[in-house]
């Protein structure tokens, strides 16, 4: 690049930031040939992927941290001050990035399921940490519980609670959603059908409702762990992948936006994720790997030559000791996964 197109490229602005912050959203909508061809999907049908593992601090819910501690200055957070959160470890990560920034203490509350990486970058980055038994809702020690009652024992404490909050929604339907379907638009003419499952509901909630104004034709599809109760199916079983899915529905989903749900074992999650590191060489994690399968299965489905997009919410890194590494896989019923190379 001659100096005149550095200059002109930093004029531009996309590359100038002030603070990490300034480096969120945006994210690529990648398109995934090698993997639709591995998997036999017709030829001319479009598999598209919103890469917000690309975030800086990994994930979709830097989108979100930002905004919530805005909220809480709104609604009294003092300067200096602490603030709690209950998470799966993404938003803890992407809350740690924002406080460090904006000069808060952050308390997180992440149950036993979360991967140890997630658990070590958040203190990496000066978060402290509560680690909470794996329980289900309505127990006291259920991570949420917890969190609500540190926040109450903690003097000027204020806790987001990102499973009730409305600019967890927000964010995805002014941002994501619209990004989303431009880009498609830009890269394949159209949106056939968008795929995601449900932690909070906050991007699924956001993005659906973005799209029923915006592409009325887009079917609306909900990818949910088998365990997970979310798409309607019995009892609540524990499983692997981290992220979406739970034993009741979280107060933000609103079932009526579903079209339609696919529900994906770990394993086939898993599969997918591998499938992605070896065909198209990103690494994303096992809930990333959820949506594949499900967008797969929708893409099948429907006509060739349909577009079928969906999210990958973060990135793999936070699972080297889990679902990558053959011995956890074989420690947990999930022997082989990895000799057929994800296929
Ligand atoms: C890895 C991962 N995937 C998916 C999600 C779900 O996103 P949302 O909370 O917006 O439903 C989360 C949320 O914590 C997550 O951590």
């Amino acid at each position: 690049m001659t100096g005149a197109e550095v200059r002109s490229v930093l004029a531009s602005g996309t590359v100038l930031g002030r603070t990490i912050l300034d480096s969120i959203g945006e994210t690529p909508l990648l398109e995934l040939p090698r993997l639709a061809s591995a998997i036999g999907l017709p030829s001319g049908t479009r598999l598209l992927a919103k890469a917000e593992q690309l975030n800086p601090g990994g994930s979709v819910k830097d989108r979100l941290a930002l905004t919530l501690i805005e909220d809480a200055e709104r609604s009294g957070l003092e300067p200096g001050g602490t603030v709690v959160e209950a998470t799966s470890g993404n938003t803890g990560i992407s809350l740690a990035q924002a406080a460090a920034v904006r000069g808060y203490r952050l308390i997180v509350v992440a149950s036993t399921k979360v991967s140890q990486e997630k658990i070590r970058i958040l203190r990496a980055l000066g978060a402290q940490v509560h680690v909470t038994p794996n329980v289900p809702h309505g127990n006291p020690n259920h991570y949420t519980e917890v969190a609500k009652r540190l926040a109450a024992a903690t003097p000027g404490a204020v806790y987001l609670d990102q499973f009730h909050s409305t600019a967890n929604v927000r964010v995805h339907e002014e941002h994501t959603g619209p990004e989303l379907l431009e880009q498609a638009r830009q890269l394949a003419g159209r949106l056939d059908a968008f795929v995601c499952g449900v932690g909070t509901g906050g991007t699924f909630v956001g993005v659906a409702t973005y799209l029923r104004r915006a592409s009325p034709r887009t079917k609306v599809v909900l990818a949910d762990p088998s365990g997970s109760v979310l798409a309607g199916g019995g009892q609540f079983r524990s499983y692997l992948v981290e992220g979406i899915g739970d034993d009741a529905p979280p107060p933000l989903f609103d079932p009526a936006l579903v079209d339609e749900s696919v529900v994906i074992s770990d394993r086939d999650s898993f599969r997918f994720a591998l499938l992605a590191a070896r065909t198209e060489g990103l690494l994303i994690g096992g809930s990333s790997g959820n949506h594949l399968a499900a967008a797969a299965e929708v893409a099948l489905r429907l006509p060739a030559g349909s577009v079928v997009g969906t999210i990958f919410p973060d990135t793999g890194r936070n699972y080297l000791s889990k679902f990558f590494d053959p011995e956890w896989c074989a420690a947990n019923g999930l022997a082989g996964l990895h000799e057929d190379g994800g296929r």
